[in-house]
């Protein structure tokens, strides 16, 4: 039976619960997608303008069977064909993430397959394994609603954060603008549509941009922008949102483009991977792009497509793929971890901490 799996393909099953995302997918020697099924909760989310942890928890409940189900389907596999079972232990909503993590431990222990614990970051930057081979070492850019990271690989499974936000995440910062314009939960793909109609005319703070670190800060830059909002409506003035969504937009994309480039030089890496919701976001691709070309040319820019930037089981299937291979594997005591933080983390610690 086991000399059969290894002469077959490698099929992981990889659940993904961190935060308003029920995901689950089938991928094929970490680069395959045979299935990728994501339930959304945006629209209950969407009446409360932002995600209610309990509200999660119940959706994934709900979804996490059926999206299992629809996956294997879909795959076209049964689960005598898996190699192992794959799930986001960390870090996000704690409720969240037990739902998928108990899925996952089930059904490994129900067809005796063995269980790999995932990192949601790792998961965002393995998404881009589903487009192209990596090549180390590389830096990953993580911009998503929780996290704004700029991360060192020096080799498969070895994570180093050399920059972090010093407050809110970049896509929290798009959110919580997209409130003051009352524009719905989550507010990123609004913000970069109306950008294209606007100019950036109100030339908002670029915070750190000049900083000797790779550190972002976005709260002060949050802070202009609504008080410019306000101050005008007490005025009974009204601004131009195109303008407003343009110039905040180009506040956040100089600062991270700046610093990220700073560190694609310094760093001598082979490629540079952009990861997490807020890579969908058209200006920052466009920048980036324009910059590599134009300065580093030999550097590799990968960028999942829009529909692997957000959160989605066939990332955790990619990421599953190196770890498992690298002997990293949990146990039925797997825990969900909300805190999860994968700085300097190498195969062998991981191994370590999943236990
Ligand atoms: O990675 P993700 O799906 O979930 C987290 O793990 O956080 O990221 C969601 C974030 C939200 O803040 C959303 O507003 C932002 O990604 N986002 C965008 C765009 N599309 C989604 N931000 C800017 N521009 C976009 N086009
Ligand atoms: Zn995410």
């Amino acid at each position: 039976m086991t000399e059969n799996k290894s002469q077959q393909r490698e099929l992981i099953l990889a659940f993904e619960s961190s935060c308003d995302e029920t995901s689950v997918a089938v991928v094929e020697n970490g680069d395959t997608i045979l299935s990728n099924v994501i339930a959304s909760q945006i629209n209950s989310q969407k009446r409360f303008g932002g995600v209610v942890p309990e509200v999660a928890s119940r959706h994934h409940v709900e979804q996490v069977t059926i999206c299992a189900e629809e996956a294997m389907a879909q795959a076209d596999v049964t689960y005598a064909d898996l190699t192992a079972v794959a799930v986001t232990y960390g870090p996000g909503l704690v409720g969240a993430l037990l739902i998928g993590v108990s899925a996952a431990k089930a059904i490994a222990f129900a067809h005796q397959l063995p269980l790999v614990p995932v990192n949601h970051m790792a998961g965002h930057i393995y998404a881009a394994r589903l487009v192209k081979p990596l090549t180390y070492p590389l830096l990953a850019l993580l911009v998503s609603g929780g996290h704004t990271e700029i991360v060192y690989m020096r080799a498969a499974g070895e994570f180093e954060i050399i920059g972090d936000t010093r407050d809110d995440a970049a896509g929290e910062a798009f959110d919580k603008v997209g409130r003051v314009l009352n524009l719905a939960y989550p507010a990123g793909k609004k913000i970069d549509d109306l950008a294209k109609q606007g100019t950036d005319t109100f030339n908002f703070p670029r915070a750190m941009i000049k900083d000797d670190n790779y550190d972002f800060s976005f709260s002060g830059l949050k802070s202009a922008f609504i008080n410019t909002v306000h101050n005008a409506e007490q005025r009974g003035e009204e601004l131009a949102r195109a303008d407003l969504a343009a110039s905040f937009q180009a506040s956040v994309i100089d600062v991270i483009v700046t610093k990220t480039m700073r560190a694609v030089r310094e760093y001598g890496v082979n490629q540079l991977v952009m990861a997490g919701g807020v890579a969908a976001n058209s200006g920052l691709r466009a920048r980036f792009q324009q910059e590599i070309a134009a300065h580093t040319p030999n550097v590799d820019f990968v960028v999942p497509p829009l529909r692997l930037c957000g959160d989605n089981g066939a990332m955790i299937g990619a990421a599953a793929h190196v770890f498992y291979n690298q002997g990293v594997r949990a146990n039925g005591q797997l825990n969900a971890k909300p805190g999860l933080s994968f700085d300097y983390m190498t195969p062998e610690r991981q191994l370590e901490l999943s236990k």
